[in-house]
């Protein structure tokens, strides 16, 4: 039976000011939020709960940390406080030991890394949520994909695999499936892919030379293997070839935990590639994947090994594939039992697909907007996503809420959803705002990221082409001075199947058997692949 209290404006102002009135005037949804949220166990604490205005002065919201494997979601309308959401979990993350992902769309989450200044609304707001604000900075690493703002992220071609590579360029269904086999073709011929150029190179020889060898391949044409090819040359003049290559980036230094027993948090710094969404967005799924396939399976922990923020999720799911959608399901489904939580931060639940968002067990949704008709639509669809609760008209509040509240529900030590509470949430300790060009400066510098400052071009299929070509060169002019010496009318053309052969020669030298050798199995790898658990290392 819904209970709802109406309270005059004039009351409302006292409560919020004498919390006592406030919990005699709702001492049921007050016992419904001490028995949701116990304090006995280690969690995240979100703030206070929040009724018809008033505020109650205990941070009584929380989020178990054992629970946090279970995903979540941070969504709501823009300003309304989704990524200060995101910075008070990652500090109190790091705080219990665990190390925290996150990605840096705007730029404005570096400051995690200092600690914050005090200001009479962050009193106010302490003050109001019962909450003992002390100002802290968080142990931060910085990455990015221009090694401008942090150590060089990096991956080999191979690594990403055709269903990555196929979204990071906006490829169709048809012309991921021909990418798909043109690795498979790189498998089969033992040529590597560590950066663009390899990829370049072997496509440029399939759309010319090579173009008989498509003739095994039946779905390769050579009219798609060109437009791949456009594509690929596309995405290195916006500079996307530095983020493709080797050092590839070592997840495990994700994992880190500082001496004083504090979480690393790294920060994924996106703010000069935020017009590449399909490129970071796809980097970020790739990290994912990777975890996946390196850590081992290990059940229901009492805290996450690593929690994972996705910011901006939407992008993620923009235009992907129906291939890449199932993926992306299944990877955040199985990633659970390797101890990883992610939550997806973003404007509103319709952004994430139906079968993902069933998984995200913890919700802090923020306030909407609802100013047309299509907003009220969304609006409705978001309020059923909502678990019931006869405390709150889920729909009118969602309204109503402002900045740095939300309509929390997580999930309980059973893990069963809490009934949703509004609450008014803690402020950051650390700084809300970017790192400066000289706060970036040094860390730059650490001993991490000058592991992945210098690209190394490693002998490749790139490499592997350029010497068939020369190969191939040097044949055809020995051919035609025999010729000329014969003074035979025509010198004998290099057919296919020569080629092929010099090729074949190539690729069955000791060299290029130690590379086949080395990368069995890399090149077809797929998110598929990475789960199905056919992966090196
Ligand atoms: N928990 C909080 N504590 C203190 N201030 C907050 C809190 N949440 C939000 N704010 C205030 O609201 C402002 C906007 O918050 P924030 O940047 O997190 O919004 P957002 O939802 O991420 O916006 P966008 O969609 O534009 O990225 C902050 O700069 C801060 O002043
Ligand atoms: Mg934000």
């Amino acid at each position: 039976m819904p209970q709802f209290y109406i309270i005059p404006a004039a009351a409302r102002v006292c409560i919020r000011w004498f919390p006592v009135l406030a919990r005699a005037m709702n001492d049921a949804l007050l016992a419904a939020a001490i028995s949701a949220f116990p304090t006995d166990l280690p969690g995240i604490t979100l703030g206070a709960v929040m009724h018809d205005g008033a505020i109650d002065p205990r941070p009584l919201v929380r989020l178990p940390l054992a629970m946090m494997t279970r995903h979540g979601l941070i969504a709501g309308a823009t300003g309304t406080g989704k990524t200060k959401t995101l910075q008070l979990m990652a500090e109190q993350l790091s705080a219990q030991g665990v190390p925290v992902f996150l990605a840096d769309v705007k730029g404005d989450v570096g400051g995690i890394a200092l600690a914050g200044t005090a200001h009479p609304k962050i009193d106010e707001r302490a003050r109001a949520t019962g909450h003992v604000w002390q100002p802290t900075g968080f142990p931060v690493e910085l990455l990015s994909l221009t090694g401008k703002t942090g150590g060089q992220l990096r991956a080999t071609v191979s690594d990403f695999g055709p269903l990555l590579m196929s979204k990071v360029l906006g490829l169709n269904e048809t012309q991921s499936s021909v990418l798909a086999l043109v690795f498979k073709y790189c498998d089969d011929k033992g040529l590597l892919l560590l950066d663009l150029s390899d990829l370049r190179e072997v496509l440029q020889y399939l759309g010319d030379e090579g173009a008989a060898e498509l003739k095994e391949y039946g779905g390769m044409s050579k009219a798609t293997v060109g437009v791949l090819l456009r594509n690929i040359i596309g995405l290195e003049s916006q500079g996307a070839d530095r983020f493709f290559g080797e050092p590839a980036f070592d997840l495990n230094d994700l994992f880190s935990v500082e001496r004083d027993g504090r979480g690393l948090i790294s920060v994924l710094s996106l703010a000069d590639v935020q017009d590449k969404p399909a490129l970071f967005s796809t980097f970020m799924l790739w990290m994912l994947a990777e975890m996946y396939a390196m850590l081992p399976e290990v059940g229901d922990l009492a805290k996450p090994k690593l929690v994972f923020f996705f910011d901006e999720a939407h992008l993620l799911f923009d235009d992907a594939s129906e291939s890449m959608r199932d993926e992306i399901e299944k990877v955040v489904r199985l990633i659970r039992s390797k101890g990883v939580g992610v939550f997806f931060i973003t404007q509103h639940p319709r952004d994430i697909p139906e079968t993902v968002l069933g998984q995200l067990g913890n919700r802090v949704q923020h306030a909407l907007r609802a100013f047309t008709p299509d907003d009220e639509k969304q609006l409705r669809s978001t309020a059923r996503t909502i678990p019931k609760t006869g405390f709150y008209d889920i729909e009118a509040l969602l309204t109503t809420l402002g900045t740095g509240e939300a309509l929390v529900s997580t999930l309980t030590a059973k893990g069963t959803p809490t009934m949703p509470f509004a609450c008014h949430l803690v402020p950051p300790s650390s700084r809300m705002g970017p790192l400066t060009a000289e706060e970036i400066a040094p860390r730059l510098t650490t001993p991490q990221a000058r592991k992945y400052t210098t690209a190394v071009d490693r002998d490749s299929a790139r490499e592997m082409l350029e010497r068939k070509y020369a190969a191939a060169a040097q044949a055809a002019q020995m051919d035609a001075s025999v010729s000329a010496s014969a003074k035979t009318a025509a010198a004998p053309k290099v057919g296919a199947r020569e080629e092929e052969s010099a090729l074949g020669a190539f690729l069955r030298s000791p060299v290029a058997r130690t590379i086949a050798v080395t990368i069995a199995g890399t090149l077809t790898r797929t998110l598929l692949g990475a789960l199905t658990g056919t992966r090196r290392r």
